[in-house]
């Protein structure tokens, strides 16, 4: 008997050891080396389309720049520097900045301007690099530190330049060490305006959570306008927060003009519903100003933007309350370019879950995709012209704001059922616990594109992919040894 007690114990203590070195092979495994190709870690998957990487014509993103000749019409320089920022209650947050102030300058250029913004680091250790989010510029101009740029040192600069083509509402901000960045203050807003400009009342509403207070620009209280009534009045939601942001719109019935920059074809008239922003997300609302006030409140906060025909006397913000929240699907009308029945080139699958083990080293539960954490993440490969779908189902108990860089997506169904009313374009797509969606785009932009969660503490935790053009490489490393850290 004793001796059957010791050989199990003896079995059992072998299993432990073999269990334990198990666990420190995967640790060791985890960790990411010193500096890293993104290319070289990731697992390709080619979803169905063509395999072989066309190593004949491989060349590097260095030539994927926009255009280097040619006088800008719009030309700017972003310092990057910290600063000490007030909010309008007085507040005092330790911030980084763009010009000193947060959000940084608001860029506004017309369609087909030629920009071109300079980028200086005056005193980020950390580095910094600029990304234009949603706007689909050449691969070279897209400001992913480790992927396309080496994160600008202290004292470095470099000089971005793009054609503005598409006409909506974007925004910048850094992409090297983004989740802290950003959340400090590392963003502003861009807004291409149509060459024959309608005129108006127009104004970014760039919502953004401080220590303690949720702000629209830097105000984080009450802030009043006038405007005349009978005035065109366009309103640009843009959520630069991790996570969603429900903004209510009161006083006023009005219309969902455009979705991440795209604008939605005929759009009715909406009423007392919540907008929700996803985190990277843009909604622009249009109205004609009324002869009473207008609130834009930002849901569960005293933060709030009052328009009022008249000089209105000081009031306070009663918490602002969400009331149903609008859904884009079946909203407006046209005809789809493209729909789920259409002929795909390629197909992938994006299988939002948790996963317990290690991401360079550090245990926990971590987010995977299709089953595997980062950096065994998918590549997914595509050739410029293929018509290509993914399928996103999110399984992982949070919501996934999922952001494709240079290119949007066209939302073909959700939850099995298709989206089929009006285009409705995203660069960046809120995926709560529990949806699925199917969306589709047109490889037209050569490059290695980031595909990544815009809750950036996520992307940090390894919720980071790339779309990768066949045959295009990178030359940039990423990791502490290359001192890119694009999450
Ligand atoms: Cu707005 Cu890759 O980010
Ligand atoms: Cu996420």
């Amino acid at each position: 008997m004793s001796r059957l007690l010791a050989v199990g114990s003896t079995l059992l203590g072998l299993v432990a050891l073999v269990g334990l070195g198990w666990v420190a092979w995967a640790w060791y495994d985890s960790r990411l080396p010193g500096s890293y190709n993104a290319m070289e870690l990731a697992v390709p998957d080619y979803g169905g389309g063509p395999h072989p990487q066309n190593l004949a014509v491989a060349r590097s993103l260095e030539q994927l720049h926009g255009p280097q000749a040619g006088e800008p019409d719009f030309a700017t320089t972003l310092v990057a520097q910290k600063a000490i920022v007030r909010l309008s209650s007085g507040a005092e947050v330790r911030a980084w900045t763009f010009n000193g102030s947060v959000p940084g300058p608001e860029l506004r250029v017309r369609e087909g301007d030629l920009v071109a913004v300079t980028l200086v680091n005056q005193d980020l250790d950390e580095g910094v690099s600029i990304h234009w989010h949603g706007v689909d510029v050449p691969n070279r101009e897209d400001g992913v530190s480790g992927v396309t740029q080496d994160a600008l040192r202290r004292g470095e600069s470099y000089t971005y330049r793009f054609r503005a083509e598409q006409v909506g509402t974007f925004w910048y901000h850094t992409h090297q060490n983004a989740a802290k960045g950003v959340r400090l203050g590392l963003y502003g807003a861009l807004v291409i305006v149509p060459r024959q400009a309608p005129s108006g009342f127009d104004l970014v509403a760039a919502v953004h959570s401080f220590p303690g207070a949720v702000a629209i620009g830097s105000n984080d209280g009450l802030e009043r306008r006038e405007v005349a009534p009978g005035t065109q009045v366009r309103l640009r939601l843009l959520n630069t927060d991790s996570s969603a942001q429900k903004l209510v719109l009161e006083g006023t019935a009005f219309r969902v003009a455009a979705i991440d920059g795209t604008e939605i074809t005929a759009p009715t008239a909406v009423e007392e519903e919540a907008i929700e922003v996803g985190a990277g997300g843009r909604y622009d609302l249009v109205f004609t100003m009324p002869a009473r006030p207008v609130q834009l409140g930002v849901a569960g906060s005293h933060t709030a933007l009052r328009l009022a025909p008249t000089p209105a006397p000081e009031a306070e913000v009663s918490t602002v309350r969400a009331g149903p929240t609008f859904d884009p699907v079946g909203y407006g009308t046209a005809k789809m370019p493209f729909d789920r029945s259409s002929d795909f080139d390629r197909s992938f699958e994006v299988d939002l879950a948790r996963k317990i083990g290690f991401v360079d080293g550090r245990p926990g539960r971590h987010w995977s995709v299709n089953g595997k954490l980062f950096p065994e993440t998918p590549m997914y490969v595509v050739r410029v012209g293929d018509l290509v779908r993914m399928t996103v189902t999110n399984r992982s108990g949070a919501a996934h704001p999922m952001h494709l860089h240079g290119h949007h997506f066209l939302v073909l169904s959700r939850d099995g059922i298709p989206v089929g009313n009006s285009p409705w374009w995203v660069d960046t797509l809120n995926v709560q616990d529990g949806e699925s969606y199917e969306v589709g785009f047109r490889a037209t932009n050569p490059g290695v594109w980031m595909f990544h969660c815009h809750n950036l503490p996520h992307a940090a935790d390894g919720l980071t992919m790339h779309v990768v053009y066949d045959g295009v490489t990178t030359p940039y490393r990423a990791g502490d040894a290359a001192h890119n850290h694009p999450e």
